[in-house]
């Protein structure tokens, strides 16, 4: 971790508003203790359900002042952005459908933005809102938290080392038994697909499964031969995904993805061949990255342990041997994303190690490859170009 802090920097910490992530919902506490993890933000704003009354009350319940929780995240928006003290950066972790809205709004306002996946519904509204990104040169943050595990940067950063040599073939997985039975889940709104996008096992894990290969590999998916569907039989939702890859520098890929595997908790795993060696990281233990040179023993990284890298280093928080986990992933992406806007707001480069967050380009690509999937799987698997 770097030794200065947002404070330091700033003279005071990052302003942050959220909209969506009520209580009892999955994603909201996760992103304020990301964002309190390493201190470099206070929530001030909130607008955290759909309802009006509830996103008050609720809001309130999360320690905002009352005149600060919003009835819904456009009265957030149009406040925070009028008051001396607003709200810096928005966070918005809503149901999919809302993610464009509310991204394009805040960026429209002059917020920094961190959202949550699958960036948008549709492949339109992605090339939008990544236009205007670009337009606003605000950081734009999507909460791909996996790439913040130090075993998967250390992959990355081994990756780009050439400690694999040339990467020749990736086996990516994410496999979840959440929805092993039949009937509507917790989240009945990820099953419709007006709002759950067009393919729910895709948007939901397949991007993320997608993300990490891209962000491991340094490469694209150039093409894809897919069969997206359902397993469970009553099911009209996709709750599978397998499909065959060709990267963009011709090397070979599986992808195989459901939330359908009876049992299962969330097997996400990741193999990487190289022409001098293998990788490989599960999800479930995430301190450990196997190395598997060429014509060499067997060897382990681990956070912080003999070997780690400099990408790894400033992810992990305490010395080798002390667990770190989900939460501490999932705050790196906040970390990183303070770092970028303290810099972008002193107008300062920033340091290209805190720069390795997923942001909108990855987010386009993502709808990229949902949509290439699906119009694969359509035609019968043929190979489909992203
Ligand atoms: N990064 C990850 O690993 C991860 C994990 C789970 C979910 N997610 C993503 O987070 C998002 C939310 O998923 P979830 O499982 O937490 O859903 P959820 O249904 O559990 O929670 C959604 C929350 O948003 C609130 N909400 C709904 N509409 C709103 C609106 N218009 N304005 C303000 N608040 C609103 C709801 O009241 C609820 O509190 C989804 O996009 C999902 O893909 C990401």
């Amino acid at each position: 971790m770097p030794d200065n802090t947002v404070f330091m920097l700033l003279g005071r910490r990052l302003r942050l508003a959220v909209i969506g992530g009520g209580p009892g919902s999955f994603i909201g506490a996760m992103h304020r203790q990301a964002a309190r993890l390493d201190d470099h933000y206070e929530l001030v704003a909130a607008a955290v359900s759909s309802d009006p009354g509830r996103s008050r009350t609720a809001g309130s319940s999360l320690g905002v002042a009352p005149e600060r929780c919003y009835p819904d995240g456009n009265a957030l928006i149009e406040a925070e952005k009028l008051r001396a003290d607003g709200a810096d950066v928005v966070a918005i972790m809503t149901p999919n459908d809302s993610h464009f809205t509310f991204a394009m709004q805040a960026l429209g306002a002059g917020f920094d933005v961190i959202c949550d996946k699958p960036m948008t519904n549709t492949l339109q509204e992605a090339v939008t809102l990544h236009r205007k990104v670009q337009e606003t040169g605000r950081v734009f943050c999507l909460t791909h938290n996996y790439t913040g595990y130090p075993m998967v940067r250390q992959a990355k950063a081994m990756v780009s080392e050439c400690q694999l040599g040339e990467v020749r073939l990736v086996q990516v997985e994410y496999v979840q038994g959440g929805r092993a039975k039949a009937g509507p889940g917790r989240r009945a709104w990820k099953e419709d697909p007006a709002r759950g996008g067009p393919s729910l096992v895709l948007g939901d894990i397949g991007t993320h499964a997608h993300n990490l290969l891209r962000f491991i590999t340094g490469l694209e998916v150039a093409e894809v031969a897919a069969e997206v569907g359902c397993i469970v039989p009553e099911r009209t939702t996709h709750d599978y995904a397998g499909a065959m890859l060709r990267l963009g520098n011709g090397a070979r890929g599986s992808f195989w993805v459901t939330q359908a595997a009876a049992g299962v908790e969330n097997g996400l795993r990741i193999r990487v061949s190289g022409s001098l060696g293998s990788l490989e990281w599960a999800q479930e233990h995430p301190q450990v990255l196997q190395f598997k040179p060429l014509d060499a023993p067997a060897q382990v990284r681990t956070p912080n342990g003999p070997g780690t890298l400099p990408l790894a280093a400033r992810a992990s928080r305490i010395v080798a041997g002390h667990p770190e986990g989900f939460h501490e992933a999932f705050a790196n992406l906040y970390t990183d994303a303070a770092y970028a806007i303290a810099a972008r707001r002193l107008g300062q480069p920033a340091d290209p190690l805190c720069l390795h967050f997923p942001n909108a380009a990855d987010g386009l690509q993502g709808m990229r490859f949902v949509e290439a999937a699906v119009a694969s799987s359509l035609n019968q698997g043929a190979w489909t170009s992203l």
